[in-house]
């Protein structure tokens, strides 16, 4: 039987004043263009908007942030670069108290890799795209944070462990007032009862104890990833740091804002 290839012609490549031949790519380019206008439009879900001309032209993103903005944020010791549950326990303890969200965000260096969800499925449920949930990725860890409503009150976090499908999880209930906080805080807060397992395993399943390497236990439990239909693009969050300096707001949501787009660059990463 004689073998099928497909032919290579130049005059595919060549303009030709053939009208069915140009008027394909053109179908072809409007299909795609349409798709991705569904597509885009899906995951921004309702309330997202794409930049506006005049907020990019009032605000650059270099005073996003004021000098009193960092001073109040300025680390009380030598900060570690928070990559697990242990150096991210450090990383809190040299921040100045009360911790805020804000703070936390600002002291990280950038690019900050990232990736963000309108879920509102987990324990730490988004309010709306606008406030979406955020995970910030530094080495293993996941940092799961919500700039508006209960959420914004906790941090969430994952330790990822390499070559399996779980992480550790412990979390933090902002602001933190307590001079010195230990890992253990972290890991307890997510507990039941002191004797059994933690609100997290729920819904993340195959929860077992663990011993940290400084002695304290934890757990570990099935890690769940953004369904991409509710994924949050990048830009929203560029917008809302850029509407929170149009609008000269310095709350708490959009000083975490200002903090993220200030931080030198942002960086799509799933996990
Ligand atoms: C009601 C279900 C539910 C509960 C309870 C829950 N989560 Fe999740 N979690 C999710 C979902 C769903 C995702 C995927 C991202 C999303 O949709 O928000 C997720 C993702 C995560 C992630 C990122 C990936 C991973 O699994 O490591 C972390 C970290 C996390 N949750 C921490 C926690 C912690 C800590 C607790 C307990 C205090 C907890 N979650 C309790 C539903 C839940």
């Amino acid at each position: 039987m004689k073998l099928m290839r497909p032919q290579f012609r130049w005059s595919h490549f060549t303009a030709r004043p053939n009208k069915r031949r140009k008027a394909r790519p053109l179908v072809a380019g409007l299909l795609v263009t349409a798709l991705s206008l569904v597509a885009f439009g899906q995951a921004c879900g309702p309330s997202f908007q794409i930049l506006d001309k005049a907020a990019r032209e009032s605000a650059s993103s270099t005073t996003l942030l004021s000098p009193e903005d960092r001073a109040a944020c300025a680390p009380r010791s030598s900060l570690p670069e928070p990559t697990d549950l242990t150096s991210f326990v450090e990383y809190l303890n040299a921040l100045p108290r009360p911790v805020k969200l804000s703070c936390i965000v600002m002291n990280l260096a950038g690019p900050i890799e990232l990736i963000a969800t309108h879920s509102q499925r987990s324990a730490q449920p988004a309010s709306s795209a606008r406030n979406p949930r955020l995970f910030i990725r530094r080495g293993d860890l996941l940092i799961g944070i919500v700039t508006s409503g209960a959420s914004a009150a906790l941090v969430e976090l994952g330790q990822l462990l390499p070559n399996t499908q779980q992480s550790l999880k412990a979390e933090f209930v902002l602001p933190i007032q307590s001079d010195l906080i230990s890992e253990a805080d972290g890991v307890e807060h997510t507990r039941l009862s002191a004797t059994g397992g933690t609100s997290c395993g729920t819904c993340h399943t195959n929860e077992t104890q663990v011993t940290l390497p400084s002695g304290a236990r934890a757990f570990r439990s099935d890690i769940l990833r953004l369904a991409a239909q509710e994924e949050v693009p990048l830009a929203q969050i560029q917008y809302e740091a850029e509407e929170c300096a149009r609008l000269n707001s310095r709350d708490e949501r959009c000083l975490v804002y200002r903090a993220l787009v200030s931080s030198g660059g942002l960086q799509r990463r799933e996990y």
